[in-house]
C-alpha cells in the first residue's frame, strides 16, 4: 500500500465516525476461507468508531443441513412457506452460524452478543397459502440495539423473529437488514454475497441510483439473475426508505469490504438514494480539486487549461459531482446575459467512473439550470466529445457566429479550434 493511499482512505474516517453501517452476510460467505479477513475487517471499521450491526442469513446452512438429514426444506430464504421440519433446520443452521460469528468476533478481540431484536408476526395466509412459521418483521427493538452499540458490543442478528408469546419465526435476512437500517438510520447497507455486486443482462452494475434501478425491477425483473433477484429489491427497498446507500460485494474477495468502503470507485455495486443530491456547487476550497480533476484532459487537450485564478473568478459557475463526499466530476455554467445564451464547460469526467451517466446527468443539470435562468440558448465547446454532445446530448454543430463576441474573440484566439455545439433551450 502507498502512504497515498492511507490519505485516501482516511479522509472518509470524518463522514463515517459514529455513524452505522449494517452488514448482511450471507451464510454461505460464513464458510468461505475469506470470513476471517472479513471480521478483521469489521475489527477494523469499529476501531474507526464505526456502529457495526451484524446481520446473518442462514439459506446455505438449511440447504446443507437438509440434505445431511434427508429432510425436504419447504423454503430455505425465509420468503416462501416455512413449515415445522423447516424452522426446526433453521434454528439449527442459524444458531450454528451465529456461533461461528461470535467465536470470529472474539478472535478479534471484539465483544459481541446475539439478539432477538426482531419482533415478528406470521406473515399469514397469501392467496389461500398459509406461510406457517415464515414471519414478518413487526418491528425492530431498536431500544436495545443503540444500548449495545454505546457499550461497545457488535450485535449479531440471526434471520430469526420472536413474537411476544415466545413464538419463533423464520424470516428473510435480506429484509430484516433493510428493517434494522431504516430503525437505527443506518448510513450504509452493505449485502456480503458470493456474488461480484448486482449483475442486469450480464453486465455488473457498478453504480446506480435508486431510482433506475426500481424502473429496471419493474420493467425487468427477470434481467436480474434469480439468487441477485432479492438483493436488487431490498437495496431498492433500503434506499426508498432513506438509507442513502445500499452496497453488494462479494464476500469472498480479500478487499471486497474495505475497497467499497474506502474508495469512490467501489468493488461491487453501489445504489444510492438521491440522484442529484450528488451535485452541489462548488466551494473555495474545491478549486484545486477541479484542477486536478481536470489535470489530464487538459494534457490530453480535450479541455482549456484553468488557472487558480480563472476558476476562483467563476466559482459560481462550476458544480462538483461527488461520491461519498470525493469529487469525480465537474461541469461550469457561464452565462452571458446580454445575448441570453449559456456555456456549458469544462464537463470532466473521472476516467475510473465513465460510462455510468455521470456526463450525461451533469449536462441535464446544467440544461435544467440554464432553462430556469430563463436562457435560450446552451453552447458547448469541445475537441474531441463533439459527437458526445450530439448523441447523447442532442446538440447540433453551430458555428462561430453562435459565439457571444467576447467568446468569439477568445475562441479565435485560441487556436484550439474546437467545435461549437448549439442546444437550443426553447
Ligand atoms: C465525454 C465525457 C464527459 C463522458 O462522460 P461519461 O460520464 O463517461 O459519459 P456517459 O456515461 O454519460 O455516456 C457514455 C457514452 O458516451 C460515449 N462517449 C464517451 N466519451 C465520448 C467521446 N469523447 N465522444 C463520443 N462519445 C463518447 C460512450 O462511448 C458511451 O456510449 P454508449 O452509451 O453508447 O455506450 C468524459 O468522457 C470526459 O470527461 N471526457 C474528457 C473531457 C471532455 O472531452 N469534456 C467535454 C468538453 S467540455
Amino acid at each position: 500500500m502507498k502512504l497515498t493511499d492511507l490519505r485516501g482512505i482516511l479522509q472518509y474516517i470524518p463522514q463515517f465516525r459514529e455513524k452505522t453501517f449494517i452488514l448482511a452476510i450471507d451464510g454461505a460467505i460464513v464458510t468461505n476461507d475469506n470470513f476471517a479477513t472479513l471480521l478483521l475487517d469489521v475489527a477494523l471499521l469499529w476501531s474507526l468508531n464505526i456502529r457495526i450491526v451484524l446481520v446473518h442469513g442462514a439459506s446455505a446452512q438449511i440447504r446443507s443441513l437438509a440434505e445431511e438429514q434427508q429432510i425436504t426444506a419447504s423454503d430455505f430464504d425465509g420468503a416462501g412457506v416455512t413449515d415445522a421440519p423447516t424452522l426446526k433446520l433453521a434454528l439449527t443452521a442459524a444458531n450454528r452460524l451465529t456461533h461461528e460469528i461470535l467465536e470470529g468476533l472474539s478472535a478479534n478481540d471484539l465483544r459481541a452478543a446475539c439478539t432477538n431484536v426482531i419482533i415478528a408476526h406470521p406473515l399469514g395466509i397469501i392467496q389461500g397459502v398459509d406461510h406457517l412459521f415464515t414471519g414478518k418483521v413487526e418491528r425492530v427493538d431498536t431500544e436495545f440495539l443503540q444500548t449495545l452499540l454505546t457499550q461497545g458490543v457488535v450485535p449479531v442478528i440471526p434471520p430469526l423473529g420472536f413474537d411476544g408469546d415466545g413464538r419463533t419465526y423464520r424470516v428473510n435476512s435480506d429484509g430484516v437488514a433493510v428493517a434494522v437500517a431504516e430503525q437505527l438510520k443506518a448510513i450504509k447497507l452493505i449485502y456480503v454475497t458470493s456474488a461480484d455486486g448486482l449483475v442486469y443482462r450480464g453486465q455488473l452494475i457498478r453504480q446506480m441510483p435508486v431510482a433506475e434501478l426500481s424502473t429496471l425491477l419493474r420493467d425487468d425483473s427477470a434481467g436480474f439473475a434469480p439468487e441477485m433477484l432479492s438483493k436488487a429489491q431490498h437495496a431498492a427497498a433500503a434506499c426508498h426508505a432513506g438509507v442513502p446507500r445500499a452496497h453488494v460485494v462479494n464476500g469472498g474477495l480479500e478487499e471486497g469490504l474495505l475497497g467499497e468502503v474506502f474508495s469512490n470507485h467501489g468493488l461491487g455495486t453501489l445504489i444510492h438514494a438521491n440522484e442529484y443530491e450528488d451535485i452541489r456547487p462548488a466551494k473555495k476550497k474545491d478549486v484545486r480539486a477541479i484542477q486536478s480533476l481536470i489535470q489530464l484532459g487538459v494534457e490530453a487537450d480535450e479541455l482549456l487549461k484553468r488557472s487558480r485564478t480563472m476558476i476562483e473568478k467563476n466559482l459560481d459557475d462550476y458544480f462538483i459531482f461527488e461520491i461519498d463526499k470525493n469529487p469525480i466530476a465537474c461541469i461550469a455554467l457561464h452565462v452571458y446575459p446580454e445575448q441570453n445564451k449559456g456555456e456549458l464547460a469544462c464537463l470532466y469526467v473521472s476516467s475510473l467512473h465513465e460510462n455510468q451517466g455521470i456526463g450525461r446527468k451533469l449536462i441535464q443539470f446544467v440544461e435544467n439550470r440554464a432553462r430556469r435562468l430563463g436562457l435560450s440558448q446552451l453552447l458547448a465547446l469541445s475537441t474531441q466529445a463533439f459527437t458526445y454532445f450530439q448523441s447523447k446530448g442532442n446538440f447540433v454543430e453551430g458555428r462561430p457566429d453562435d459565439l457571444p463576441p467576447g467568446r468569439r474573440e477568445r475562441y479565435e484566439q485560441s487556436g484550439r479550434n474546437s467545435k461549437i455545439l448549439v442546444k437550443h433551450l426553447r
